[in-house]
């Protein structure tokens, strides 16, 4: 059995947790934390069956875990990924704390200096389609983004096939959910009920600076416009992506399926859809699956891939379960299906 701890057990990503770990036949949860609700239980913090005691993020016993899961949020993480790692454990973390590989580029979107700058090097960013290898040897993963998630998988293909040298342009809708359980102005009922709202358009989401970095790996050239909006639902991703390829290499909808075919014919939780359907949110939400599917606009050579995930699962838990079993050499699907 792997022991895991959960730091942020109260928060939408940890309760999310606790459902997958509920599932998984490999995994004892040793301690889960949070000092508002201290002294109860999960149950007594959301509406759930799981009676699990809460503790203090500082009464963790970290001696008797192999692995903590961090759903904190970006700036507390990285004081107790340090803790968990000193005290010889692996930590997965699903805020953005190790996800970029420059303190720099951490401190100007997210206006904070990093704590363990040292750390950030040695940490993998946890996107299995792409990083599988490094994970399984890795101590400290870099849980990605819930956005770049469905971005990345979306258009990875593209990026590798160096289709296009042009600016990519997408459009992201989310649910309210991954803007987390504290509750402000914006994410108030009245205000997302009814309503599509955009929010932090063109270049300054802080998503942008882990999709480019992952995108600037694989080719130098190209940047991406990104705009998120707020959806009046309560969980889902659906990105849409308009990319302008090159004229010389005779795309069509043929190709660019079997380019995304064959990328991905491997992978346990990536699906294609058939040509003429679209992916919606309906067809990941409540699992660990990326939902792809691709159109070609012959008129102006230009493909519109959407890729839709569970913000909270292949967006976030689901996703750093799948780290886990990669590292603890599981199977990568356990209790996953
Ligand atoms: N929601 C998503 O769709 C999503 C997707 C991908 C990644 N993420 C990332 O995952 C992390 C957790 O997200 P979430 O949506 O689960 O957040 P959340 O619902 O706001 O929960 C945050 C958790 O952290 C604790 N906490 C809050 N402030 C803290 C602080 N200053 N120091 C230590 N603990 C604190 C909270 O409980 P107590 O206050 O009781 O301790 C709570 O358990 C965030 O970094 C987020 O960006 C979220």
């Amino acid at each position: 059995m792997i022991r895991v701890g959960i730091y942020g057990a109260t928060g939408y990503t940890g309760i999310e947790l606790a459902k997958v770990f509920a599932r998984h036949p490999q995994v004892e949860i040793k301690f889960a934390t949070s000092d508002s609700y201290a002294g109860k239980k999960l149950s007594d913090a959301f509406p759930c069956h799981f009676d699990i005691p809460l503790i203090a993020h500082d009464a963790a016993p970290l001696n008797e875990i192999d692995v903590a899961f961090l759903a904190l949020p970006h700036g507390a993480s990285t004081d107790y990924a340090k803790r968990v790692l000193d005290a010889g454990a692996r930590v997965i973390d699903l805020s953005a704390d190790f996800r970029l590989h420059d303190a720099a580029v951490y401190k100007k979107f997210y206006g904070l200096e990093h704590h363990a700058p040292e750390l950030l090097l040695q940490a993998v960013y946890g996107l299995p389609e792409l990083h599988r290898e490094q994970i399984k040897q890795s101590k400290l993963i870099a849980n990605p983004g819930c956005y770049p998630t469905s971005v990345i998988l979306g258009l990875a293909p593209l990026w590798r096939a160096n289709a296009t040298n042009d600016t990519i342009i997408v459009d992201s809708k989310s649910g309210v959910s991954g803007a987390g359980r504290k509750p402000t102005q914006t994410v108030h009922f009245v205000e997302v009920n009814e309503n599509l709202s955009p929010y932090n358009i063109g270049r300054v989401h802080r998503h942008l600076s882990e999709m480019e970095q992952e995108l600037k790996a694989v080719n130098p050239k190209a940047s991406l416009i990104f705009s998120p909006h707020l959806l009046p639902v309560s969980r889902g991703i659906l990105s849409t992506m308009y990319v302008r390829l090159g004229d010389a290499d005779g795309w069509d909808e043929n190709r660019l399926r079997q380019l995304y075919t064959e990328t991905y014919c491997h992978e346990p939780f990536m699906r294609i859809l058939p040509s003429g359907q679209f992916a919606t949110l309906t067809h990941s939400n409540y699992t660990n699956y990326c939902t792809i599917s691709i159109h070609h606009v012959a008129e102006v050579n230009q493909a519109i891939i959407c890729s839709s995930i569970d913000n909270l699962i292949k967006g976030a838990s689901g996703q750093a379960v799948q780290n886990m079993n990669l590292m603890f050499g599981l199977d990568e699907t356990m209790g996953l299906l």
